[in-house]
């Protein structure tokens, strides 16, 4: 049985004690244990089903301490942390030796980021280590946004779940590596990159060939309902070929005549792609509960976190 509750002392006893317990961040829940204990890191790989080539981002509540798990902090990255942390924004670094190997899948570089969510970064206060966390879900399932997401996940092998509320971003971090000391995005993410070019200019962006799997996140399979989903550019006409099933449609913020539908999701009413992002994923855990034959979705606008949203879309209907 998972216990859901807001007790920050409860689950410093359970981290201490080489244990796990999900935390909430402004991105998505995490399930997170000690860096330097391998048998909560490995209990995380092992509940998640995760295999070990794919690597943990550890959170941290200061730029100091991240500074103490990296061997070099390029300017363009302190640029960046400086502009983004707390937030969802991670940086894939040079690590330091004193980092596992579990944590890193063996690569030489280590991912850090400042979550900021006011339980969380007081749970980071009192430990006396960093937290590696990825999300709170199966390998390969939605990410989740809200606590009763986790514990509907994890009932069996978990014994905690901080409860802080709804996700207000609701999707990942983005993730920025350097390659040459330039940047180079890894996870399209909650900050746009546009966002990002404001403060460090061009990033590189690299195809997902080059990518996987050092980022994983851009395995083509992830964030997937159990549902059949689709993202199409006209639901109107590509409904007309499914009479008599029972569909959910997610569009951006527009309405639609519901004859053929069984559920509309509108996620932004004002055409807000930041409230968009947030409702996303709460959005696919709910109709992937109704036992629909189908969910299609709408392509979103192509710019700010329209690319971000796409992105997941597109990896839901893999
Ligand atoms: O918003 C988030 O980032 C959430 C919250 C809990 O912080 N965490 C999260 O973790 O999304 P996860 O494990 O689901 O995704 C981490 C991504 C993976 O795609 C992984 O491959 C990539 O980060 N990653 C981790 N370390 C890396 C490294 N050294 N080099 C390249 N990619 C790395
Ligand atoms: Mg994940």
């Amino acid at each position: 049985m998972t216990i859901v509750s807001k007790d920050i002392t409860k689950a410093v006893q359970i981290l201490n004690n080489d244990d796990v317990v999900a935390i909430p961040t402004e991105t998505v829940y995490g399930l997170a244990g000690n860096i330097y204990s391998e048998r909560a890191i490995r209990k995380i790989f092992e509940i998640k089903q995760r295999p070990f080539f794919n690597p943990l981002i550890v959170h941290v509540h200061s730029l100091e301490k991240a500074e103490e798990l990296v061997s070099e902090f390029p300017l363009k990255a302190k640029k960046l942390a400086k502009a983004f942390w707390p937030g969802a924004l991670t940086l894939v670094l040079k690590k330091k030796a004193n980092i596992p190997d579990i944590i890193t899948a063996g690569k030489d570089t280590v991912a850090i980021r400042i979550p900021n969510h006011p339980v969380t970064l007081s749970l980071l206060k009192e430990l006396p280590f960093p937290l590696a966390a990825p999300s709170a879900n199966p390998f390969g399932f939605i990410s989740p946004t809200k606590a009763s997401h986790v514990e509907g996940y994890f009932k069996n092998s978990l014994s905690m779940v901080l409860e802080g509320g709804d996700c207000k971003k609701g999707i990942e971090s983005t993730i920025i590596g350097f390659e040459n000391n330039e940047p180079v995005l890894f996870r399209l993410g909650s900050i746009s990159i546009e966002d990002i070019c404001d403060v460090i200019g061009e990033v590189k962006i690299k195809n997902k060939k080059e990518i996987a799997p050092e980022a994983p996140g851009m395995l083509e399979r992830h964030y997937a309902p159990k549902t059949k989903t689709y993202l199409v550019e006209n639901i109107e006409s590509f409904i007309q070929d499914f009479r008599n099933k029972k569909i959910g449609v997610i569009r951006f913020s527009e309405t639609m005549n519901l004859s053929n539908i069984e559920t509309l999701e509108v996620l932004s009413k004002s055409g807000d792609l930041n409230e968009a992002a947030s409702k996303l994923y709460s959005t696919l855990h709910k109709l992937d509960a109704l036992n629909l034959d189908m969910i299609v979705a709408e392509v979103f606008p192509d710019y700010g976190l329209g690319k971000s949203i796409n992105d997941r879309l597109l990896r839901a209907t893999k």
